[in-house]
């Protein structure tokens, strides 16, 4: 046999391997084996010196014919060998995109928040500020200075938590106390004894009573303080400032009624109702057949308070309320149970 048939026969034993070869490694085994420098096509090469000179030329020409055949073939194949993995690649990646995809799970404001919000917002509109005080308050704020005495009977109505104090030992002064608020007007106080009048704030917050929770109570709730101070603030103000805040809040056909009521920290004090939006005042269950629905209290800014903060009550003047958010939640939502509110049960918070 002569080398030009061995380089024919190596050209076509590499064409033959590498169509059946089914793997990058095996293709890379196939180059060393006939193309490396020990391979197949070296060897054969060794004997070019035994050729006549005359014939070296077309041996040559041959040889270097059969490298490149097979590097092309080689070339080709990984080509192909590449391009099978990624088709199989797809195959199994295959993203449906006419599949529905999963809808994430969005949390929403709880139905308190949103109610606390709606107020405020009112509120804003009118140009008042938001204020803020801490639900841990001294007595003094809480009652002493919104006219509420030791010995004043209203804090029976309040029952309130007390908080012991690390290391305090011994009695405190019965204004030193340190309690969960019971209603958020202390905020009154802490707001003017800081700034002069004109103050026109509201002061969305939670308070604290030792009440078993009930449909109508819990232990923790929610209320929206409010306070205008300024000069010539007369109770026709307030009536108006509630009744705009009524059909803001209940629908523009909304009426109010004032009936007289006693807080220690206005005078004179009001309960106040709202012409009931269920029944527009014919007569149903949420008003109780009245055609009115307590909504809030309010009244003018006691002397004594106005005094407490060192405001002058004959030239300064002003009115406050104060409101359930959790009943005005109630009422607007129909929700039947205040505990609710705070069981988490998404099943009824998504529904808001
Ligand atoms: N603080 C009262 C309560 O918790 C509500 C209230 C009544 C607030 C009259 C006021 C007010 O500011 O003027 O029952």
């Amino acid at each position: 046999m002569s080398l030009m048939d061995d380089l024919q026969i190596l050209k076509q034993d590499g064409q033959d391997a590498i169509s059946k070869s089914s793997s990058l490694e095996e293709l890379e085994d196939i180059r060393v084996e006939f193309l490396g420098r020990k391979g197949k096509l070296t060897l054969i090469l060794k004997d070019l010196k035994n050729v006549p000179a005359s014939e070296r030329p077309t041996v040559g020409k041959l040889a270097n014919e059969a490298r490149e055949v097979i590097e092309a073939g080689l070339d080709e194949r990984k080509n192909e060998l590449i391009r099978g993995a990624e088709d199989e690649r797809l195959k199994t990646e295959f993203v449906d995109i006419s599949q529905p995809g999963k809808i994430p799970h969005v949390g929403r404001k709880h139905l308190l928040d949103q109610v606390a919000e709606e107020i405020t917002d009112i509120f804003l509109g009118l140009g008042y500020r938001v204020a803020e005080g801490p639900e841990v308050e001294l007595d003094y704020y809480n009652f002493e200075a919104l006219n509420t005495p030791p010995d004043h009977p209203a804090r029976s109505l309040q029952d309130t938590f007390y908080v012991k104090q690390a290391g305090g030992s011994g009695q405190l002064a019965e204004e030193k106390k340190v309690l969960l608020r019971t209603h958020t007007s202390p905020v009154q106080i802490r707001v003017m004894e800081k700034s002069k009048p004109p103050i026109y704030i509201i002061a969305p917050g939670k308070a604290y009573r030792r009440d078993v929770a009930d449909p109508t109570h819990s232990p923790m709730f929610h209320q929206v303080e409010g306070l205008v101070v300024d000069k010539h603030v007369a109770f026709g103000d307030l009536k108006g400032t509630l009744e705009a805040f009524a059909q803001a809040m209940f629908g523009e056909d909304r009426q109010i009624r004032l009936r007289p009521h006693f807080f220690p920290f206005t005078e004179p004090s009001a309960e106040v109702d709202v012409s009931c939006f269920i029944c527009n005042r014919e007569g149903c269950r949420v008003c109780k057949w009245t055609g009115w629905i307590e909504i809030l209290g309010a009244g003018m800014v006691d002397p004594n308070v106005l005094k407490a903060v060192g405001y002058d009550p004959e030239e300064i003047t002003g009115f406050a309320f104060g409101m359930g958010i959790e009943r005005i939640a109630m009422l607007k939502y129909g929700v039947n149970d205040l505990r609710l509110f705070f069981e988490n049960d998404l099943r009824f918070l998504a529904q808001f």
